[in-house]
């Protein structure tokens, strides 16, 4: 493997070639469920050094059939699935795209900029902004996960009621393939029918088909206001007759609708006390509705109100707050956001993120709730997200003073069982946006049609016959099976 790193480090540079030190900021991942061993950490600097980085990897495995060598592209290193770190063989390079940061170029006439995929969420958003343009993908890793990481994930976050998940942002890639060559799709077209879109196989990947260099993706107008409104309520089925009438209302104007349940906003009020809840914790729910105007302040705050007042009217609220200013509307994001530092602060939780049809939630809730209770006594569920979209963190924490860890250890499968058989009765997936990773594939295998299956490892070995990119994430496909 000496020969090996050396070649990279003509490549890259020996700076960028990291053996040594503490290297846990890219061999720990974000919930702290997995540690591995890193051959290297390598930082390309441009698509043309991830491109020679890729081809010698390629050619040395191509020498050596039997060797372990893999890549795992990484970003920002804040997925939630363990899919970006590697694992404990000290066999795979870490490929961190951390350099590659620049915004290449902003197009207003044709609403898209084109980024690496390096460039931190959040310096996207405000590069954007600079330009008086939207980059409206938000999260509440935003400061540190990556366009190329939301990418290959196919982030959703908290504005996909109004502008779509990552995928529907993205106009065209480029990406250095298996083999090392680059695919330069970085169209900025918004209708191309030209066979198969490449584009949607990258986009969701996990880094398992191709790594992405850069992207072109759309911009939109600037709202001039953006209004939050903080309700509580007493049934999930209100909170459906709220988004009801929050579409009638507000139309193309809803920006947001998170639901969040009692505990995991107990959750936030216990682990982060300086933050002001807006309203008593003295309900079963909350939901925090976002309304973004390209009219003006006043109008976008008259449609706020005669929508709280329909809701009101309606008895599917029991109280509301309207935020009064733009640093009122972000104290009630900041909540929001804060719910999965809360729970981490709590201790280890099993994580779903799971989608049903958007009229199915309520039910799936009670029964899955009343299911949980009767399998594990005491157990905890953090229910809330983006009901907007149909898509629950439908997260479950070990009963209050129990040991996290055993509790996981001893529970972890069944509590996943009886969510996903839940999720499979009403018609939903078992992961709506944070993706497979390790953490998935076996339920994948149990939870997916065999068809579906066959067609996604084909894909992966028409792709990667190397078995190169990130082995074992999304579809296990085993190297005797593929090269
Ligand atoms: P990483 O964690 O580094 O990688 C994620 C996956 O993408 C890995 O499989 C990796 O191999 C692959 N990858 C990374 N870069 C590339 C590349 N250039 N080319 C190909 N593959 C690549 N997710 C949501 O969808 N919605 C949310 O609301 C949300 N909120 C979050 C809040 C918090 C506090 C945290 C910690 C996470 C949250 N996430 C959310 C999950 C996570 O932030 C997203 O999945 C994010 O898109 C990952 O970006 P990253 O740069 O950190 O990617
Ligand atoms: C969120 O919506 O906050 C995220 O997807 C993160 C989480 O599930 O904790
Ligand atoms: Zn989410």
């Amino acid at each position: 493997m000496q020969t090996l790193l050396d070649q990279i480090r003509a490549i890259v540079g020996a700076a960028h070639v990291l053996c040594e030190g503490d290297l846990s900021a890219w061999e720990q991942d974000w919930r702290k469920r997995s540690r591995g061993k890193a051959l290297a950490v390598v930082r390309p600097g441009s698509t043309q050094e991830v491109a020679r980085v890729v081809q010698v990897c390629a050619q040395h495995r191509a020498q050596n059939p039997s060797s372990q060598l893999s890549i795992v592209p990484q970003g920002g290193n804040t997925g939630l699935v363990v899919g970006s770190t590697p694992d404990s063989t000290g066999h795979q390079l870490v490929l961190s795209m951390q350099r590659m940061q620049a915004v290449r170029s902003i197009d207003a006439g044709n609403l898209t900029m084109t980024v690496e995929s390096g460039c931190i969420l959040k310096q996207a958003q405000d590069k954007a902004r600079e330009a008086g343009f939207l980059y409206p993908l938000s999260l509440g890793a935003e400061g540190s996960c990556t366009v190329g990481g939301n990418l290959g994930t196919n982030a959703g976050g908290t504005q996909v009621v109004r502008y779509g998940n990552t995928r529907e942002q993205c106009l065209g890639l480029e990406v250095v393939t298996a083999q090392g060559e680059v695919w330069h799709g970085l169209s900025g077209l918004r209708k191309d029918n030209t066979g198969y879109d490449l584009r949607h196989l990258y986009i969701g990947s996990e880094g398992t088909l191709g790594i992405i260099t850069a992207a072109t993706m759309k911009l939109f107008p600037l709202p001039v206001a953006q209004i939050g409104a903080w309700a509580s309520l007493d049934t999930v089925e209100d909170a459906l007759t709220l988004l009801g009438l929050a579409h009638r209302h507000l139309g193309a104007d809803l920006t947001g609708f998170e639901l969040m349940g009692q505990f995991p906003l107990n959750l936030v009020a216990k682990h982060f006390p300086k933050l002001r809840q807006p309203l008593e914790l003295a309900s079963p729910y909350f939901v925090l509705i976002e309304s973004s105007s390209l009219s003006n302040p006043a109008q976008a705050n008259e449609a706020l109100e005669s929508l709280m007042q329909a809701a009101l009217d309606a008895a599917c609220v029991k109280d509301v707050v309207l935020a009064s200013s733009l640093a009122q509307s972000r104290s009630f994001w900041e909540i929001r956001e804060t719910i999965t530092l809360a729970q981490a602060a709590e201790g280890l939780n099993i994580k779903h993120d799971i989608s049903v049809p958007i009229s199915r939630i309520p039910e799936f809730v009670r029964q899955t709730d009343q299911l949980l209770a009767q399998h594990f006594e005491g157990v905890r569920v953090v229910c809330f997200g983006h009901l907007g979209d149909g898509n629950l963190h439908y997260n479950v924490q070990a009963p209050a003073g129990t040991n996290t860890e055993k509790f996981l250890q001893a529970n972890e499968a069944q509590v996943n069982q009886v969510v996903f058989d839940a999720v499979a009765k009403f018609g939903g997936s078992i992961s709506a946006e944070h993706g497979i990773g390790s953490l998935k594939v076996e339920h994948l295998t149990h939870y997916k049609s065999p068809v579906a299956l066959a067609q996604m490892r084909a894909i992966k070995q028409a792709l990667d016959p190397q078995n190169l990119l990130n082995p074992g994430r999304v579809v296990n496909c085993d190297n005797s099976s593929l090269s």
